[in-house]
């Protein structure tokens, strides 16, 4: 079987992750994996069921009944279905950001998620975007990125983000929630967020987003002859 051409691309929130990567995948014909949402998806899930993220028994327990897929629309887009239901819309709110983060530190949850994650690769050619990808999801993909920024640049993009949106947003909040994801990111004991040792590291924070585009395609290109 022929090997697909994976690139991995983490970061912590509002690095621009999941702008590039999108980017790059519709560009280069690759399927973009958004493992963040998956991660999204879980913590719905237990939070319908009214389990604390801090239940360590009842988030191992709870699990086994949740099944999560991907599936693409005709224009490309992933969604996430939670037991078929497509909840997309439904994961992307700030409270769904800090379940998410705190569920995704459970052993239990990444257990579940790593051989999906890992088969989506197998299967074709992508780019995937989250935490681990380079270092424990796929280390041997072919390109890594980890991009990154400073925090209140991350957060002043997210506050734009939402804003466009219509939503009604306050920075200061949203500064104060990318620190707390960072460290529980970056400082939970498996697979937390940190540089794998051949990634290509990008600071953002002076940047256009096309500019990254650019530098990271041709580190794609280079690797692709
Ligand atoms: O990328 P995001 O903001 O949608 O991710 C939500 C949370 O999910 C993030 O705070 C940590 C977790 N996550 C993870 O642990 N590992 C990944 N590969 C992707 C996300």
């Amino acid at each position: 079987m022929k090997r697909t051409f994976n690139v991995a691309i983490d970061g912590p929130a509002g690095s621009g992750k999941s702008t590039v990567a999108k980017r790059l995948a519709a560009d280069l014909g690759f399927c973009y994996v958004d493992t963040g949402a998956i991660y999204r998806t879980v913590a719905y899930f237990l939070d319908l069921l009214g389990i604390s993220p801090k239940d360590v028994d009842g988030v191992a327990r709870y699990i086994d009944e949740l099944t999560v897929e991907l599936a693409y629309d005709s224009e490309g887009a992933q969604h996430m279905l939670m037991n078929g239901m497509d909840v997309t819309a439904d994961i992307r709110t700030p409270e769904i950001s800090r379940l998410a983060s705190q569920v995704s530190a459970h052993k239990a949850v990444r257990d579940m998620l790593l051989e999906m994650q890992r088969a989506v690769a197998r299967e074709q050619d992508c780019v995937m975007d989250g935490r681990d990808i380079g270092t424990v999801v796929l280390p041997n993909a072919q390109v890594k990125i980890f991009l990154t920024a400073s925090p209140e640049v991350r957060a002043r993009r997210r506050t734009q983000e939402l804003a466009a949106k219509g939503e009604s947003v306050c920075y200061e909040q949203i500064l104060q929630d990318i620190h707390r994801r960072d460290e529980q990111d970056t400082h939970r004991a498996i697979a937390p967020l940190k540089q794998a040792k051949d990634a290509i590291r990008i600071d953002t924070s002076e940047m256009e987003i096309e500019q990254v585009i650019v530098a990271v395609k041709e580190k794609i290109e280079e690797k692709r002859k």
